[in-house]
């Protein structure tokens, strides 16, 4: 049977994935989006080039198991082709001497419906991880006559995209904080910017973390790339390095979000759940004081799961405590082994990107 690309939420049944890979994956050397996002008391401060080739064979095997987890459960998994993350990235705009890698698809890649968006980035590391998804979208687009492939407008990424008070290595957690209760953040308004990890889908409604990686004009080219949809700006003003909404705000099922008690929405932007009768609950605890070595993500990659369907959550192995959560609140847990594979760019949620979901567009918020 040939691809059909369609995927309204987070939660409906998933039938069609892809799962990244740890290939080549480096550390790339700094830049302005990198400096203000790696905490400051971070292993990887100071640090660029190849990642260990055991810690990337140890991330492979279990980005392949996952892969193969999921092929056993009925479900089509695609995989990236990683292209050399050692040459440099260079444009009329800017130079940065090595790229990043293609472990976390959901970063890149925004589907809504029928459509597969490559998002703009925020990084210039990143400007041409798109193109490891390229083989994939060329196959749906021959295979699915009624696939979307588009691209958001590249960036230009100068240095007019970065707050210059960001890029100091001391800045203190106290600081970061105030400047995110002023939603000041690393990235200007220049041009649109977004990283589609930013972008949580609810069917009609998409909504969206204002953050270092997502720019209000990023939100609002999205809001005019999808005028069918209602599109929501949110803030989770106790989020020090506030990028990526998915270890933060998870919708499980119609009805239920976990949220990060450390990031816990403000009250004035809660009305769209609380009008339609949605629950948002505290994630439990991580299992971890410490993310692994060399990682770039916080310990709350414990609620980066990945729904199978709106009864089924994939948890990653050793986070006991969001598995005993979701146990009690009705759901089948599968958990996964991917802790050694959180280095390369993230969890569950991040290291694979929808292709299909069954159900078709729905109202949650009438
Ligand atoms: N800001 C996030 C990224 C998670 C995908 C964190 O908690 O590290």
């Amino acid at each position: 049977m040939g691809t059909i690309v369609e995927s309204w939420t987070e939660w409906d049944p998933l039938r069609h994935v892809i799962v990244g890979r740890a290939t080549d994956c480096h550390i790339p050397p700094n830049e302005p989006a990198l400096e203000a996002k790696v905490p400051e008391d971070s292993d990887m401060r100071g640090q660029h080039g190849k990642r260990p080739q055991e810690m990337i064979d140890k991330g492979n095997e279990l980005l392949d198991n996952f892969a193969a987890m999921l092929e056993g459960r009925g479900i089509i998994v695609d995989r990236p082709t990683p292209t050399d993350f050692s040459l440099p990235v260079t444009t009329p705009d800017f130079h940065t001497d090595s790229q990043f890698g293609c472990m976390p698809p959901r970063d890149v890649l925004l589907t809504v419906g029928k459509e597969i968006l490559e998002a703009t980035m925020s990084y210039r590391c990143r400007w041409f991880e798109y193109l490891c998804y390229r083989p994939l979208m060329q196959r749906y687009f021959d295979e699915d006559p009624g696939f979307r492939h588009e691209a958001a407008p590249k960036p230009r990424l100068t240095d007019a995209d970065y707050h210059d008070n960001y890029l100091s290595e001391k800045i203190g957690v106290e600081q970061r904080l105030k400047w995110a209760a002023e939603k000041h953040f690393v990235t200007t308004e220049e041009e649109p910017l977004f990283d589609a990890a930013d972008v949580l889908r609810f069917g009609k409604d998409l909504v969206v973390q204002h953050g270092f990686t997502t720019n209000l004009k990023g939100i609002e080219w999205l809001k005019r790339h999808f005028p069918d949809h209602r599109v929501h700006t949110v803030n989770f003003p106790g989020d020090p390095y506030p990028i990526h909404i998915d270890a933060t705000f998870t919708p499980l099922r119609p009805g239920l979000i976990l949220n990060n008690p450390q990031r816990r929405l403000p009250d004035d932007q809660r009305g769209l759940f609380e009008r339609n009768g949605w629950e948002i609950v505290d994630a439990a605890q991580p299992a971890h004081n410490q993310p692994p070595a060399l990682c770039y993500s916080s310990v709350w990659l414990s609620m980066n799961v990945l729904a199978l369907d709106d009864k089924t959550v994939c948890v990653e192995a050793s986070e006991v405590y969001q598995a005993d959560q979701l146990d009690k609140l009705g759901f089948e847990v599968v958990p996964v082994d991917l802790r050694d594979a959180y280095a390369f760019g993230g969890g569950l949620h991040c290291c694979t990107a929808d292709v299909r979901r069954e159900g078709g567009l729905q109202d949650y918020f009438p």
